[in-house]
């Protein structure tokens, strides 16, 4: 009677350990199935490589250099310690130090950025499409926040020393609270994070945002759509393609369309 409950317990925990190891082999394999991130905001897919490079302008990253020709300075980048300009309208300045600067990142997941703030200067509401970011303070006091995809605001002070994470892909930004310049050092899970400025993807667009778009998303007059252009006027080379929204009723497919 004992023996066969001994011999039961064993049965019993021989069939926990397959039931386990069966799910974590399922689980391993739900992993391995999906693809890898993106890297890019997008790759169009070609048949036959560029007939004038001989090779895809792209693959989901950058082509790798011959390891036999790789040396230890590929693996260093020097001058992170270089404050960024910060003359200019916002007074802060992000250097990023993704895969477009630091080559070495290719394929590593990583990379960072400094952000210098001169006094009161703003980080201004911006997301990464394609990473989290750790940020943290080293000199100076940040107001800092994110916004949740249902509009919750989760917003701090940040003082030297802490330390603040962004969720991938939402909107966050950072102010310099003081009367002196500020620094933070932040982190990324992509070596190419992606920067999408609030404002300036709306009204900085090239080529514009039709007025018809604007006006009613933001529910005001077209005087203030073209103010809010005018901000990003530098960005703003060769806007006028030609587009209009009587154009565009032109070319869409129903009988309905137009005025
Ligand atoms: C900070 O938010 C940064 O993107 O560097
Ligand atoms: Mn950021």
């Amino acid at each position: 009677m004992h023996k066969k409950t001994a011999s039961y317990d064993a049965t019993a925990a021989l069939c926990m350990v397959v039931f386990a190891m069966s799910c974590t082999t399922r689980y391993f394999y739900v992993a391995n199935a999906s693809d890898p991130a993106p890297l890019q905001d997008f790759c169009v897919a070609v048949d036959h490589p560029s007939p004038h490079t001989g090779i895809p302008t792209f693959i989901n990253g950058k082509f790798c250099k011959n390891p036999k020709e790789v040396v230890i300075n590929d693996f260093l980048y020097k001058g992170f310690n270089i404050p960024g300009d910060t003359n200019n309208t916002q007074r802060a300045k992000v250097t990023a130090l993704d895969i477009n600067r630091f080559p070495a990142l290719n394929t590593l997941g990583v990379s960072m950025a400094r952000v210098d703030f001169a006094p009161f200067g703003l980080n201004t509401p911006h997301s990464h499409p394609r990473a989290s970011e750790v940020t943290a303070v080293i000199e100076g006091s940040l107001y800092a926040g994110f916004i949740t995809t249902d509009n919750r605001l989760f917003d701090t002070v940040l003082n030297k020393g802490d330390v603040m994470v962004f969720p991938q892909g939402l909107i966050h930004f950072q102010l310099n609270l003081g009367k002196k310049t500020a620094l933070a050092i932040a982190a990324f899970g992509s070596q190419d994070p992606g920067r999408v400025d609030v404002a300036e993807s709306v009204f900085g667009s090239r080529p514009n945002i039709l007025d018809e778009v604007l006006t009613k998303a933001y529910q005001v007059d077209d005087k203030i759509v073209e103010k809010l252009r005018a901000q990003f006027s530098s960005h703003n080379v060769s806007v006028d393609t030609g587009r209009s929204i009587l154009k565009l009723f032109a070319q869409a497919s129903s009988d309905d369309c137009g005025y």
